[in-house]
């Protein structure tokens, strides 16, 4: 009987509980199971370390160069794309190249060796993700990504847990805009949302998509 009230789990628990209030940190358990839920468990909003530091603010803000510039498989391919370090020196061969913070990138380009960038947003191998049915339907960027164009590192923004992408697949709409607008960061709908929404559904032919086998495969 007593195993069925007090089961291992709650043991260590009610003595983790003890312990801790006998060392007078009463709240620390209870943030501790503020923890689980927040987004720190899920690796969110903690800056990835990265063997250069890429501001998107001084590049997509600042002088206003397109996602697709630099991400330019998005549009075409499951995978957005990283620019390759090519990429980098069509400027900086020119901007900024004397200092030593661009180091990296001469060294990657005279070695001929790619830039080994560590990713903020992975979906496990058993999920399959495409970018490009997402941006061709009217879902921009900001919606998934947040507003990257104010980030001097890039933060994960959103939990990539099945919910989150369900929750949008069962009715899509809200999250639409002009096809146009997807790498717009400030993008708003004129005129009453839901209307709005309606239409694009429809122009953009946007179907719910909830059986297991679309994610997957
Ligand atoms: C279309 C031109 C262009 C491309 C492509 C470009 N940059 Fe830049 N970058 C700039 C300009 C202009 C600045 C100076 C911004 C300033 O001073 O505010 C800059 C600044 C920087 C700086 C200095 C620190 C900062 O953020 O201001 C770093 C580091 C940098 N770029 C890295 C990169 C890397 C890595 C790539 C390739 C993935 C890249 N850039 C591609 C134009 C470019
Ligand atoms: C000048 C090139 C450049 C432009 C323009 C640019 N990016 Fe990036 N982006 C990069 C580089 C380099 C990385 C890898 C380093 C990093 O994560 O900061 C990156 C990383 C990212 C990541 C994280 C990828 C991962 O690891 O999961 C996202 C999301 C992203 N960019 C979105 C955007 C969006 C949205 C825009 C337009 C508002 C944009 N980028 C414009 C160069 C660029
Ligand atoms: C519907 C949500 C969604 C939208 C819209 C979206 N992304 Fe992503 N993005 C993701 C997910 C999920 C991943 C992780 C994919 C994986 O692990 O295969 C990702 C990964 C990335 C990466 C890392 C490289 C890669 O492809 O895995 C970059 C860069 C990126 N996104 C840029 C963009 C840009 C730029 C746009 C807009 C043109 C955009 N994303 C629109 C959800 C989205
Ligand atoms: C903000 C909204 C939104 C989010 C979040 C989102 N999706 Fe989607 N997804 C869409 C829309 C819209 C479509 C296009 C549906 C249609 O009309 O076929 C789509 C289509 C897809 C397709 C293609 C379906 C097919 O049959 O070709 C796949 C695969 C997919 N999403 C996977 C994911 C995964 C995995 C995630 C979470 C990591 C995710 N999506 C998150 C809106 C979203
Ligand atoms: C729109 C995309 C999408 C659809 C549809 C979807 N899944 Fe998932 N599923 C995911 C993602 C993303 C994860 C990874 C979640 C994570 O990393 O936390 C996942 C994880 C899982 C897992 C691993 C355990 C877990 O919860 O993390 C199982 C099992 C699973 N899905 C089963 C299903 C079944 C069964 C269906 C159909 C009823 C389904 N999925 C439909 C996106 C989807």
């Amino acid at each position: 009987m007593s195993s069925l009230i007090f089961r291992p789990k709650h043991n260590t628990l009610a003595r983790l509980t003890l312990v801790v209030l006998a060392a007078g940190g009463g709240g620390t358990v209870a943030g501790l199971f503020l923890w689980v839920r927040t987004p720190y468990a899920r690796n969110m909003q903690a800056p990835i370390e990265q063997p250069l530091q890429f501001d998107h603010r001084h590049h997509t803000r600042d002088e206003g160069i397109d996602c697709r510039y630099c991400h330019n498989s998005v549009e075409k391919s499951a995978f957005a794309g990283i620019p390759p370090t090519q990429l980098c020196m069509n400027c900086h061969s020119q901007v900024w190249n004397k200092s030593a913070i661009l180091d990296p990138v001469r060294k990657s380009f005279i070695e001929d060796k790619p830039m080994v960038w560590n990713r903020v947003y992975k979906v496990p191998e058993f999920v399959y993700f495409n970018h490009s049915i997402h941006v061709n339907k009217g879902v921009g960027c900001v919606t998934c990504h947040g507003r990257v164009d104010t980030m001097a590192a890039v933060e994960k923004v959103s939990t990539l847990t099945m919910s989150w992408c369900l929750d949008c697949h069962r009715s899509p709409e809200m999250n639409l805009r002009p096809v146009e607008e997807v790498t717009n960061m400030t993008w708003e709908p004129q005129g009453d949302p839901v209307e709005v929404a309606r239409v694009l559904a429809e122009k953009n032919n946007v179907h719910t998509r909830t059986s297991c086998t679309t994610c997957h495969r």
